[in-house]
Formats: structure tokens, sequence, C-alpha cells
């Protein structure tokens, strides 16, 4: 079947029961389905948003095109947790039906306003000319999961001297009013995050670009959000187009964070002396959500899957899922990203053991099952590989290099292949000469790696053949290890 746009925009109930089965069988025979992460039922899950609590529960929200694994009309598909870990599914939420929102709902969040919950999100519009014009548009839904749109857009079109590239809306109070941020293209075809005010959700005024760089951050920023910790503003984007020189990145399309010392929302102005970060040092990761839970939390979630990539899952129907929730703090002037503590309720069947190496290398787990949490301390002198996932021939590799504080993950040997234009290796620093920890998280499919209690992050995807049961250890020189185990289910 080809894609094109009349079938990628085709109306959803224009589709036939006989259509959505076949699809739904395809996905029943993919292999690499995932145990415990948050995955489409059928087609294509991108961007999470509308990520709050409310009503006593974790909402969370994410684009969907249920037809097919490629970039179509998108919905938001709705899901409820009581502990950001095991989550219920509610279907679609919001979906395309009227002028504003025709070729899609876009990207936005969501905000508890009294007894509902306001989303904020972009309605994707095109003319027959296939012209883009974005609206911001607004929803509430109540106590029964009940949304219901607000009928004409809040920001009906981007300011003067912007493109129609202006979305996903991240609205949040501060100082008794509310601010939203949006991802923008200017005129000169520069990414910007530009603010917009309101004292009632209703009106809302433009404000004026953030100064988050006296440089270009590329062409555009999409999916921005400002989230406080210990007071610090930080903010999450993916500027699309940044120059490699400003920061390293290899994927298609980074998303970076960036702490900052001081906000002025009104003003517009951003200072700060901290440098941009990747946000995630591995593969596949973008479009992160983070916003300040009520607890106190800085909460986030990210879309493991990039834009314009194919996926091995394709052929069977379906393509991405979303990280693990993670819990955001800074330490020493730099971002922490960890599990949130409620991912521990996962674990079963603990192992632990512990051991040293020689000059050689030793299989230290026999019968891994398919989803399994796995903690490790090493101590070491030279280099050593870490082989997950792994069987006779095939593994996904992390290579350590005590030595020079060097960390590979490389997925060459993993699996199929996919992305490779885009290397399959990525490398980041750890101390010299110092212990190291990860804390791994392996779901058929997925690897999420948390380097010394949140340090780095690396997460990818990885297609394995079957029966890759097995982690094993390989020192140059000398290693000492110590680790726990546990199988992870719902
Ligand atoms: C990011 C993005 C957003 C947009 C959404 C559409 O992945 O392109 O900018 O709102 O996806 O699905």
């Amino acid at each position: 079947m080809e894609w094109n746009r009349a079938l990628r925009y085709k109306k959803f109930d224009d589709w036939s029961d006989q259509d959505k089965k076949e699809l739904l069988e395809k996905v029943q025979h993919s292999p690499w389905r995932m145990d415990v992460h948050i995955q489409p039922r059928s087609g294509l899950l991108n961007d999470p948003n509308g990520f709050s609590y409310y009503n006593h529960q974790w909402h969370l929200f994410y684009q969907s095109y249920p037809m097919g694994p490629v970039h179509g009309l998108k919905a938001w598909y709705h899901l409820i947790s009581d502990d950001l870990t095991h989550w219920e599914e509610k279907g679609l939420a919001l979906v395309p039906d009227n002028p504003y929102d025709s070729h899609g709902c876009y990207s936005g969040s969501a905000l508890p306003v009294d007894d509902k919950l306001f989303i904020m999100y972009t309605g994707n519009v095109r003319d027959a000319d296939w012209q883009r014009y974005p609206y911001q548009i607004g929803a509430w839904m109540d106590g029964a999961n009940k949304i219901e749109k607000i009928k004409t857009p809040l920001i009906a079109s981007q300011p003067d001297h912007y493109t129609d590239h202006f979305r996903d809306p991240q609205v949040i109070r501060r100082n008794d009013r509310y601010y939203a941020l949006l991802g923008a293209q200017n005129d000169q075809l520069i990414g910007e995050i530009v603010l917009f005010e309101s004292e009632d959700l209703s009106n809302w005024s433009f404000i004026g670009p953030l100064n988050i760089s006296d440089q270009s951050l590329g062409f555009m920023i999409e999916c921005p959000n400002l989230i406080f910790i210990d007071e610090k503003p930080v903010l999450i984007f993916c500027p699309q187009g940044l120059d490699k020189n400003i920061l390293d990145y290899r994927n298609i399309y980074p998303n970076v964070s960036l702490i900052g010392d001081q906000i002025n929302l009104d003003k517009a102005t951003f200072v700060s002396n901290h440098a941009l970060h990747n946000f995630d040092e591995g593969f596949d990761c973008y479009a992160t959500q983070a916003f300040n839970a009520p607890d106190g939390r800085a909460l986030a979630v990210s879309w493991v899957g990039l834009p314009e990539i194919n996926y091995p899952t394709d052929p069977y129907g379906w393509a991405h899922c979303l990280s693990l929730v993670k819990e955001l703090s800074i330490k020493n002037g730099q971002l922490y990203q960890n599990p949130v503590r409620e991912t521990a309720t996962l674990r079963q069947d603990h192992a632990q053991s512990q051991g040293t190496l020689d000059r050689q290398s030793r299989i230290i787990i026999k019968d891994c099952a398919p989803a399994y949490e796995f903690a490790i301390n090493l101590r070491g002198k030279g280099s050593c590989r870490l082989a997950l996932a792994k069987n006779e021939t095939q593994s996904l590799d992390l290579d350590i290099d005590f030595q020079t504080g060097m960390l590979t993950l490389d997925r060459a040997n993993a699996g199929v292949p996919f992305s490779e234009a885009y290397g399959t290796a990525r490398c980041t620093t750890i101390s010299k000469d110092e212990p190291l920890h990860l804390q791994i998280f392996i779901d058929h499919s997925i690897a999420e790696i948390f380097v010394n209690h949140g340090y780095k992050v690396l997460t990818a995807r990885f297609f394995p053949n079957d029966d890759q049961t097995q982690i094993s250890l390989r020192a140059s020189v000398y290693l000492d290890y110590n680790y726990d185990y546990w199988r992870l289910s719902k």
C-alpha cells in the first residue's frame, strides 16, 4: 500500500472495519511488542501530550495516527494511571473533526483549572493548495474524561513575521496568570520559542520570542517546555537544524535541555550561565514533555522515535513507543534524569551476584526475560564490554573505557539494521578511572540506560532476533562487578 496524501488524511470513520481488523492482525504478528512500555495498539505514536495530574490521577496523551505506521491525520490518544507506571488505555480522546483542526490535532499540553482539565493544542489545517494554517485551540476535560473543544481558536493565527510553523503550546500558570510557550519559525526562517499570556485562558496576547540565545538555534523549534527545578527555570525543546558547532548531536534532530538562572516571562527574558545539552545521549528520543507535578516532582516523558526515520516495525503496522516516566533534578549544575520511583512496582524475581574478571569474558546471566531491569556497579582497569540482549551472534553492546572515560552504546550488531545513515553508535563521557553505575531497562525492543544515577541517559530502540536472553561481560584488563536483576512485568 502506498501511503499517499489521500490515504494519510482519510477520515478514521471512512476506513472499513475489515481494514481495521487486518491492521490489528498485522500488529499481533509483530515481534518486538513491549511488556511495560506505552506503545500504540496500531499505527504510529509520536509526541507525548497533555501530561498532567488531574482528578487524583495521572493523565497522559500521545500523538496517534492509528491507521498505519506513518504520519497521517493526528489525534490524541488518552491514558490514565495511579502510579505513572501502569497505564489504562482510554482510546482516542481528541480527533480532528472541525474546521480548526481538520488536518490533525497536533501537540499540546494540559493544566488542571478548578475542577476541569484545560487542554491547549495546535489544530493543523490545510487548504486545497496544501497551504498550512495553525490554530491554537482550547478544550475542557471533565471528571468523567469527557472533552469539549472550545468552538473558536484561542490564537487564530501566528503573529506577524512568523511562518505557518507555529505549534505545540505548553500552558503554565505563574504569577497568577497563564502563559503559553509555542514552537515557532520567524520569517527569517529561524526557530524560536514565543510567549503568550492570558488572564482568563480565553484572551491571549503575544509577548514575544524568548531570548534564549544570541545564535540561531536552527530553522524551527518544536515542543518547547518550561519547568522549574529548585527554582531554576529549565527549558526542554527540539531545535531542528541546530548547528553541530553549537551542540554536537547525531540524531536527525536533537532534543535539548538548557538550565537557566532567571526568567522573566512578561519581558520574555531568559538568563542562563549553562550550556545547551542533549537531553538524551542515545539514538531515539524526541519531543520530551515535562511538567511540574503537584507533588513537587519535575516529571518528563519522551517520544522514543524520531521524525523522518523508518523503523523495522513499519511492515507490522505500528511504530514507536514512549519512554518510562522520568523524574528530573539538578545536581552540581547538571540536569539528572531517573526513572520515577514507582517504576520499581514492575520488579519481579530478584537476582543478585558479583564477581571479578581478569582478561576474560563471562556470561553473567543466561536466561534473561525479554523485559528486565539490570543495575550494575563496575570498577575496572582498561576497558570492558557489557553485552545485553545477547545470543551467539547478536547483542546490544555497551563499551566502557575507564582509562579515557568514554562510554559507547553500539547497536550495529543488535538485530535488524535501521537508521544507519545516522551512525550505529553513540558515545558519551564518564569520569575517568571511576567506578560506574548503570541502571538498564530492556523491554523487547527498547533499551533505556541511566548512567551514574541519572547523570546521563541513553535511549535506543533495537530490533533483535528472538532468544536474546543473555548478558555477558568482558574485561580487557581487570573488572570488579556486582549487579541486581529483576524481570519486569505489569
Ligand atoms: C513533533 C511534531 C510537533 C507536532 C506533532 C505532530 O514530533 O512535529 O511539532 O505538533 O509532531 O504530530
